[in-house]
């Protein structure tokens, strides 16, 4: 696949995802909220930290690969969910769950997933290699998402990553303006940026309408699994503002596996959760996309990270682009990353080989920014390898820039 050999980083996939994607969807998966600064500012939290390379030890033996919930992961990585997978590449969530098998990193399916989870555990559960997590949005009607939840372990997923920093929908008026929208509304606008895609639009649209028709979110229970065309219905009924603790009990007595929290911003609330059973605990800001005033994931990452100690997996995700990002999360108490957008960028360019490329590029980038900073092992990377460093793991914030 030419397009995918000329892309060296996640930058060059996003360029190229820019170019074969419709604008109104591209910007849907590249663009965040509001003024966009959170998604700014998480990116300049990784940016601003400076680490020192060590100096003569000999690193000609390391790895990259790590234990997450006591299975083999061949890089501190699991991919995040991202419901509109499906839309970037025809089939585009089993894709992308194929390759997470492919590269030994889980796959976290969304509940907007336009392929159902069966088909998911079929292609890349764990007979395939795969390791499967499944990301639960709250219907307001909870007998909904207690069936979801049943539906889920009866197909065999591992863990249940419960979405808690969406009570309300965001401020995402790039896609008013663009005329795009979920459900999709062929307005003018959208339809002639369509048309100025067409491998795009011949691709992913006509292949879905010559075969099932309209995709629909086939994870949503069967009187709100309308086409992508029609959903509105189902959205509203989507991330009950209610959800609360209660919510939290009632799914850890329900489920089984690993069960995580995405969303936790705030010490206060990962203690909480660990009163609750919870396993592990994913250090979010859903990639900028909700709240523009949220604070960079991985500056809220070392509180939480110092509260919970070994008591739960923390998880962070929001920015990754680099494999030095995941270097820097690891140091600052991360078990692990998740990506959103940046294997997102590879499956639309290139379906599982794009999902797989820029799996690679991140783990190749990680092991680089290892061996400079003198880490054999997931193990030996610490605070010690900050430039800056002034307490346990704290950074002060002017020694980012200058001391
Ligand atoms: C297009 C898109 C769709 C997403 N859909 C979901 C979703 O269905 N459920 C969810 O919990 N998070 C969703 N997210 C948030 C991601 O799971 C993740 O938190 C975020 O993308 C991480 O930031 P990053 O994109 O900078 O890696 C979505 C993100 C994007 C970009």
């Amino acid at each position: 696949m030419p397009r995918l050999d000329r892309c060296l980083n996640i930058w060059d996939l996003r360029a190229a995802a820019q170019r074969r994607l419709p604008k109104g969807l591209f910007e849907f998966v590249d663009r965040a909220t509001e003024d966009h600064i959170a998604v700014a500012n998480n990116r300049s939290a990784f940016e601003r930290i400076k680490l020192r390379h060590r100096a003569l030890l000999d690193v000609s033996r390391r790895s990259v690969a790590t234990t997450l919930f006591g299975k083999p992961a061949s890089m501190p990585l699991a991919i995040a969910p991202t419901g509109s997978a499906g839309l970037c590449w025809h089939l585009g969530e089993l894709e992308l769950a194929k390759a997470a098998a492919k590269a030994k990193v889980p796959l976290t399916l969304s509940t907007a997933s336009m392929t159902p989870m069966e088909a998911i555990a079929k292609a890349a559960g764990p007979e395939q290699g795969g390791r499967l997590w499944f990301q639960l949005y709250v219907w307001k009607q909870r007998e909904l998402s207690h069936q979801l939840i049943e539906r889920a372990n009866r197909n065999g997923f591992e863990a249940l990553i419960v979405t808690v920093d969406s009570p309300v929908g965001a401020n995402r008026e790039y896609n008013t303006h663009n005329g795009f929208g979920l459900p999709f509304s062929l307005t003018p606008r959208f339809m002639l940026d369509v048309l100025r895609h067409p491998a795009w639009a011949l691709d992913v649209p006509m292949k879905y309408f010559t075969s099932i028709g309209f995709p629909r979110h086939e994870n949503y229970p069967p009187e709100h699994r309308k086409s992508i065309l029609s959903g509105v219905g189902a959205r509203d009924a989507l991330r009950a503002d209610s959800l609360d603790w209660n919510d939290i009990a009632k799914f850890r007595d329900m489920w089984p596996g690993t069960l995580m929290l995405k969303g936790v911003n705030r010490p206060d609330d990962a203690i909480k959760a660990l009163g609750y059973g919870i396993d592990g605990i994913i250090v979010s800001n859903h990639g900028g996309r909700n709240m523009d005033s949220a604070a960079a994931t991985l500056d809220v990452l070392p509180d939480i990270a110092e509260a919970v100690g070994d008591r739960a997996t923390i998880i962070l995700d929001s920015g990754v682009r680099r494999g030095s990002d995941i270097v820097k999360a690891l140091a600052l108490g991360a078990k692990a990353v998740l990506t959103g957008r940046a294997t997102l960028y590879g499956t639309a360019v290139g379906g599982e080989a794009g999902a797989v490329k820029a799996i690679n590029i991140l783990k190749n980038e990680m092991d680089k920014t290892m061996a400079y900073t003198g880490c054999r092992t997931v193990d030996e990377v610490t605070p010690d390898i900050f430039w800056g460093l002034r307490e346990g793991n704290r950074l002060r914030p002017t020694a980012m820039a200058a001391d």
